[in-house]
């Protein structure tokens, strides 16, 4: 091995490893990962980085009994909003559907509302208390998209709280506009000039203050169509923006094709994909976002053709989607288990679901999602017997140490 620019400024050594390069566990038996400048320098086996002469870094930490695995990446989420919708969870479980729920006024609107309500600061510090949590489960990057605002003014001020809290915290935040999230009740039957006003006023604005990496749309009937999913990616295309694409979760109206047109990052849910859609998918290398946390609230019974994305070899990601009102799930872990559990992936799956494709989904893979020389030092100390166990128990921690860009950030007795 070589290590010229020694001393680094932490090593991490006698840990079981999982690499997930190229989304395979790629175990490394008792090794170690040498750090600096935020960046993984050296990554092998500790009797290797033994046999080297001289000092090797300012801080060695002992990882003998823990695994090191890369960060999660938590590609999909909407954890800036305000409000509870609890009592929808009761009407569903009264047998009232998310669509009922949707055209009655309640779903999406209830939260707009509260957030529309809500204060910068309040709205920040809510969605702080969501973050720590988030670290604290392994979470090392996550996705964040505004959609409860609706309107300039909110939609503005839900991604400046984002920007905050890409300054406030040590994790990497990926913000979104999810402006055409669904139709304000300003715009009740006037879907299309919402669109115009998303297009000529709303995506501009975005786009000038650099505070969104992409554009998301809800494609679906009590959302917004597909001929109106096309204006808004052409008009995001034209701005130079990526899209991303809430696609087929209660029906299949063709919008994964649609999105895989524009070479979307990903396409997310995928419950009632066709195989066509796997098809146009896996032809643009358009990522599938599998949130399986969203289908078990919902009780929904048809599954994303799973087996489809694997034959056609479309990267599968997992992401919490955490919303407050389909998938009030905050943790990685868990989701890897509905997975496994709901979905039929297999452990590994979930993993490389959990950091590389989520990762990928996002268009961080070059620098996030493995443990790879060269990459960012974003990588979790686990108290686990095997890899495994991170989907296969449930309601336990076992996180002993978050690393993010070469630091600890936390330990299992709290934030450093
Ligand atoms: O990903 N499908 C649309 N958006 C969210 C739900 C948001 C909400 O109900 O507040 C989702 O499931
Ligand atoms: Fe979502």
């Amino acid at each position: 091995m070589t290590h010229t620019q020694a001393p680094w400024d932490i090593v991490f050594i006698h840990a079981d490893i999982a690499t997930m390069a190229r989304g395979r566990y790629n175990i490394i038996k008792d090794g170690a990962i040498g750090v600096a400048q935020k960046k993984i320098q050296w990554i092998g086996t500790s009797d290797k980085l033994q046999a080297s002469p001289g000092p090797i870094a300012d801080e060695i930490i002992d990882c003998t009994g823990k695994w090191i695995l890369p960060g999660f990446v938590d590609c999909h989420t909407h954890l800036i909003w305000a409000g509870s919708r609890s009592n929808e969870f009761e009407m569903r479980l009264s047998g009232a559907s998310y669509e009922d729920i949707a055209k009655q006024g309640g779903g999406i609107a209830a939260t707009v509302a509260a957030v529309r309500e809500a204060s910068e600061d309040r709205l920040f510090n809510i969605a702080s208390r969501r973050i720590n949590h988030f670290i604290s489960r392994g979470t090392t990057c996550v996705e964040i998209k505004s959609g409860y605002g609706l309107d300039l003014e909110n939609e503005l001020k839900m991604l400046a709280v984002a920007d905050r809290l890409a300054q406030r915290f040590p994790l990497h935040v990926s913000p979104t506009f999810l402006g055409a999230h669904a139709l304000p009740p300003e715009y009740k039957g006037r879907a299309d000039d919402y669109v115009d006003l998303i297009i000529n006023t709303m995506l501009p604005g975005i786009k000038n203050q650099g505070i969104a990496c992409a554009v998301d749309v809800f494609c679906e009937s009590i959302a917004f169509s597909i001929e109106q999913t096309k204006r808004l990616f052409t008009a995001a295309t034209d701005l130079g923006l990526p899209v991303k694409l809430h696609a087929e979760q209660l029906s299949d109206s063709g919008s994964a094709a649609l999105a895989a047109q524009f070479n979307a990052l990903s396409c997310d849910h995928l419950e009632y994909l066709s195989l066509d859609g796997a098809k146009a998918m896996a032809h643009a290398g358009v990522t599938a976002v599998l949130l399986p946390g969203a289908y078990y609230m919902l009780k929904e019974t048809q599954k994303p053709p799973v087996e489809d994305l694997i034959r056609l070899r479309v990267p599968m990601a997992l992401a919490t989607d955490l919303n407050p009102g389909t998938s009030p799930v905050h943790d990685m872990a868990t989701v890897m288990n509905m997975g496994c559990v709901l979905f039929g992936l297999t452990c590994e799956q979930a993993l490389a679901g959990a950091t590389i494709n989520g990762a990928k989904a996002l268009g961080l893979d070059k620098q996030k999602g493995s443990l790879e020389t060269g990459k960012d030092a974003d990588f979790v100390l686990w108290d686990i017997d095997a890899p495994a166990d991170l989907s296969y128990q449930m309601g336990i921690c076992c996180v002993n140490k978050v690393v993010i860009a070469g630091k600890i950030t936390y330990n299992s007795h709290g934030l450093t």
